[in-house]
């Protein structure tokens, strides 16, 4: 017994020290200290041995058991040290490759046309003031010289949500808002926003849309003034050699009313498909501010005069870029977004 003990050990040594792996090791464990090991084995025929003989033999299996598990751990914390380093060693990161570039998105081509007109409009001193697209009928129509049953309502299809309240249909109320909380004193603002009409959607409609009202109010505030300004407003956005020229219009909140076209930047006025042969593209609507309306907000129309206007960024932006459909402003194709990167701005 004592003779098969030995050989056991020097097989398990021999094993332990031919093992390469981690794994090989384990399995040289699970062979010879297992349960169903030969040295347990051993152990199980102690039982047979004469009673005198027994501690002896107990000694001498447990030294062997001590000594294999000795050179096992020794063994096995080489191994395991083995596999790190190979592990690091196929892992290691190749610091001088280059990255892969981040993917950055881009402001939407519609914030951009309105940031860019916000730009030039704080550049003049003017603010911006916004309000609610839910909207009170007082404001979006009976404060801006509208009253209830005024044909001119029409031009503008609404959605209400009860009778005296309604989706804004254009920003002229944060006009009326912005006097009637200023109590009487001069304004310059400018507010941009979200409008809605029942129009069905089409290549140049949309149900939803964007707009940035104009607003001065100050003494001595002429039609001179207006016009001077927006002269340097399509300069600013759509080249240094535009002219404008001024229409009479009408809108109930303005008197007089005008349309304000500006030169083909396309043709330069002498006609194309851009200016449908006119050489005058149609920009947005403005007017001295009616009298009725400043009435209404506490102003004293006799003292201070006021001019506006109200523009539409999308058909701005449309004329802008050559975009053909309204439709792509709402959509979000990225194919259609990332063609207005930073730097073709
Ligand atoms: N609110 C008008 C519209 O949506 C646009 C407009 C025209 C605004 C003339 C103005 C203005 O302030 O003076 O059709």
């Amino acid at each position: 017994m004592e003779a098969r003990l030995q050989e056991l050990k020097n097989e398990a040594l021999e094993k332990i020290q031919a093992a390469q792996t981690v794994k090989e090791l384990t399995d040289v464990r699970v062979a010879y200290l297992g349960k169903k090991g030969p040295i347990t084995d051993v152990l199980k025929g102690m039982g047979k041995l004469p009673a005198e003989e027994r501690p002896k033999m107990g000694a001498l299996v447990n030294e062997v058991r001590a000594e294999v598990t000795e050179s096992l751990e020794a063994r096995m914390v080489l191994l395991e040290e083995q596999a790190i380093n190979e592990k690091l060693q196929s892992e290691t990161i190749d610091i001088s490759l280059p990255g892969r570039p981040a993917k950055t998105g881009n402001p939407h081509p519609l914030t951009r046309v309105v940031e860019e007109i916000e730009d030039l409009f704080l550049s003049m001193g003017y603010e911006i003031a916004e309000g609610p697209e839910v909207e009170k009928d007082y404001y979006n129509f009976e404060a801006l010289n509208l009253p209830k049953g005024h044909p001119a309502r029409d031009m503008q299809d609404s959605f209400y949500i009860t009778e005296d309240i309604l989706l804004r249909t254009h920003t002229s109320p944060v006009q009326a808002r912005t006097m009637e909380a200023k109590g009487g004193e001069p304004i310059k603002i400018i507010c941009p926003g979200k409008v809605y009409r029942r129009d069905n959607d089409d290549a140049t409609h949309s149900h939803q849309f964007t707009q940035i009202e104009g607003l001065v109010v100050g003494e001595d505030i002429r039609m001179s003034d207006l016009k001077g300004t927006l002269s340097i407003f399509a300069k600013k956005m759509f080249g240094e050699d535009r002219e404008i020229r001024l229409r009479p219009s009408f809108f109930p909140f303005t008197e007089p009313s005008v349309e304000m076209d500006i030169s083909c930047f396309k043709c330069g006025g002498s006609g194309c498909n851009v200016c449908k042969k006119t050489g005058w593209i149609e920009i947005l609507g403005a007017g001295m501010v009616h009298p009725n309306v400043l009435e209404m907000a506490g102003y004293d129309s006799k003292r201070l005069t006021g001019f506006a206007f109200g523009m539409g960024p999308e058909r701005i932006a449309m004329l802008k870029y050559g975009i053909e459909d309204i439709r792509h402003f709402y959509t979000n194709d990225v194919r259609f977004l990332t063609q207005f990167q930073r730097t073709e701005l």
